[in-house]
């Protein structure tokens, strides 16, 4: 047993986990994974962070970063991510992140890391930038995740071969030297997690989507979410019920259930008689007021851009010194002289 897991008895378990400030958040992110962020420090012990780092793997302007970075902090305690309870800081002001991602690099096979699906996805979609960070993106993410001991990182179901892959990393360095990292273990959220394009249900929500129409986001004006719902695809039917040949339908239930905490069954059974304009009405309203609370505390966050960096200052501090404590280990297991 490693020292910090002799500790489960008096500790919460940790969680760690972190979004990339690539494009917008959109509803999809909202309802699939941050609104339950907020939820998680009463059981556990929660860090979150902005992923910036990971951000750069594809092509960014500085300014674009920028604000995506603030934006993105701002928004994850907007949503409800409480700094006094939680950790909540920017991956970029932790040195320790890349210091570990290029231990680990040496722990990784390259075999291993070949067969990501995500690098596989993304070398395809953008074949004159397949950079060598695009194929260390999931060591970065083992490093984020190592460093602070998670015992479970949420994520979106496409990361959890990410998650694997870390476990793999793990238990290759424990087994070389002694144990060292905690096991983490992937959970993707049940309620809500997977949004779809309102346009096109078969593709996941995007948040740097061209689609416009297809993609809510978390800090769209109620006049715009309502002409998103109104132009959403249903089916050929009328009927409002959720099922694998009627993507679009099934949805917007998802959408609305997680938006006022309810069951898709439930959902469905409220609106047994209803038309869907009235349907898509009601779906766009529920959103406008799941999200209305987030956008004000985020507008009230970003008028103050010195207590927003004050923030992350009180973040970053306490993240580094929990991530310095296992990278002293790392150093000294590895053999690197210390001072
Ligand atoms: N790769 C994750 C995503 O695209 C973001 C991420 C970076 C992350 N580091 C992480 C998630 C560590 C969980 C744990 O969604």
């Amino acid at each position: 047993m490693t020292e910090m897991q002799g500790n489960t008895d008096v500790r919460k378990k940790r969680v760690f986990s972190a979004i990339k400030p690539t494009g917008n958040p959109t509803l999809g992110n909202y309802l699939g994974a941050m609104k339950y962020w907020g939820r998680m420090s009463d059981e556990f012990d929660c860090l979150f962070s902005v992923a910036a780092l990971h951000a750069i793997t594809v092509a960014i302007e500085p300014k674009e970063l920028r604000e995506n970075t603030k934006r993105l902090f701002a928004l994850l305690i907007a949503v409800g991510i409480d700094p006094e309870k939680n950790i909540v800081f920017l991956q970029s002001h932790v040195k320790a992140h890349a210091e570990l991602c290029w231990i680990l690099n040496n722990y990784t096979m390259f075999g291993e890391a070949r067969r990501m699906t995500q690098f596989k996805e993304k070398s395809e979609k953008a074949p004159d930038n397949v950079n060598v960070g695009l194929f260390d993106y999931p060591v970065l993410m083992a490093a984020d995740i190592l460093l602070y001991q998670a015992d479970v990182v949420p994520v979106g179901d496409d990361q959890l071969q990410h998650v694997e892959l870390c476990r793999n990393i793990a238990q290759r360095f424990n087994g070389r030297y002694s144990p060292t990292f905690a096991m983490p273990e992937g959970r993707v959220p049940t309620a809500g997690a997977r949004i779809y394009s309102l346009t096109d249900p078969t593709a996941k929500m995007g948040k740097s989507d061209g689609d416009d129409l297809g993609s809510v986001f978390i800090l769209d004006k109620p006049e715009d979410i309502m002409r998103k719902f109104k132009r959403a695809v249903t089916d050929s039917d009328t009927r409002i019920i959720a099922s694998a040949d009627k993507p679009g339908i099934t949805n917007l239930l998802t959408i609305y259930a997680a938006a006022t905490d309810t069951t898709v069954e439930a959902a469905q059974k409220e609106f047994e008689n209803g038309n869907y304009a009235d349907f898509k009405k009601r779906a766009g309203e529920a959103t406008v007021e799941a999200l209305r609370p987030v956008r004000e505390k985020y507008e009230a966050l970003r008028r103050d851009d010195g207590a927003l960096a004050e923030l992350m200052r009180s973040g970053a501090e306490k993240a580094a010194r929990i991530a310095s404590r296992t990278l002293e280990k790392v150093y000294k297991k590895v053999g690197f002289v210390r001072l």
